[in-house]
């Protein structure tokens, strides 16, 4: 991928997400079976030319093969393209083709996907409007857009808003990530573009010993937890603190030894 470190004014913020998102791949371990849900959501038939933003390992791209269509996985962080490479040749997918880029600036021509999907990930471009928008674009007429979300009111919408009461903030113009999971939001954010928007929800769902074992989980494998951890190493009662904090927000979703990861599934035809 060309990497405009000039005309983009978030190309600097996007150097540090790219980075943080490379210790991802543990977590891959339990977003397949929302993929089988927003593929099924999604309505994708055999033979449907579909592109998947934000594809981290492939989860959703390759689902969405294994049901017959010809796709297309584009993400920011190449060491996760590498794993989704291993993971087509795993499950014999090998037709995949996979783009580094940027969901804010996709490298297509217009009207070249019948679907585009995103399962956690085009929520983390830091323009939603932009994003929205090149998404339309390279989708063809009727053609038709769904993605899962993490909602506000949730816990992982929770953990965000935490981790960014606790570092330095993003550029002036980005919009905080579990926007994108609150339907009112959703819904305004796709009526230039789409019709009325269909919601659907569901639960994602970690198994962990403690949430103890679950919180040092998300410190090594989510990038913006472990930007925040190393920011505090050298001050141990402000990390006390904060891992506490954490706990705490964490405790109502810790039932039988599993984190409950409650999200929100949006599908849209274009206008
Ligand atoms: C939470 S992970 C989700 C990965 C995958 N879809 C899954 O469900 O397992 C977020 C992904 O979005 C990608 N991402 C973040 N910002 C992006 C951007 N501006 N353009 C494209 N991908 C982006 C990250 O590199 C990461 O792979």
């Amino acid at each position: 991928m060309e990497r405009d470190t000039t005309q983009d004014p978030f190309a600097e913020f996007k150097k540090r997400q790219r980075e943080a998102w490379a210790s991802f791949a543990p977590t891959a371990m339990f977003t397949p079976p929302v993929a089988g849900h927003l593929v099924r959501f999604a309505r994708i038939a055999r033979g449907e030319v579909v592109l998947d933003v934000g594809t981290g390992t492939g989860v959703v791209a390759i689902t969405a093969a294994r049901s017959g269509a010809r796709v297309t996985g584009l993400d920011l962080t190449p060491e996760l393209l590498e794993l989704a490479r291993d993971n087509a040749r795993i499950s014999k997918q090998e037709d995949i083709v996979w783009t580094e880029g940027d969901a804010e600036k996709l490298p297509y021509p217009d009207a070249s996907f019948d679907v585009v999907l995103s399962q956690f990930g085009h929520m983390f471009a830091p323009r939603a409007e932009v994003a929205i928008a090149e998404m339309r674009r390279v989708l063809k007429p009727g053609g038709r857009v769904a993605f899962a979300t993490w909602p506000p009111e949730h816990f992982v919408g929770r953990m965000f808003a935490f981790v960014g009461r606790n570092v330095p903030p993003p550029p002036a113009g980005a919009s905080p990530p579990p926007q994108w999971g609150n339907p009112a939001t959703v819904t305004h954010r796709l009526e230039p573009h789409f019709e009325a928007p269909f919601f659907d929800r569901g639960i994602m769902r970690y198994p962990a010993l403690s949430i103890e074992h679950f919180r040092m989980f998300m410190e090594r494998s989510i990038g913006p937890m472990q930007k925040l951890v190393e920011s505090l190493a050298a001050d141990a009662p402000k990390l006390a603190a904060l891992r506490a904090e954490f706990d705490a927000m964490a405790a109502p979703y810790y039932v039988d030894n599993v984190m409950h990861q409650n999200y929100l599934l949006t599908r849209a035809v274009a206008r």
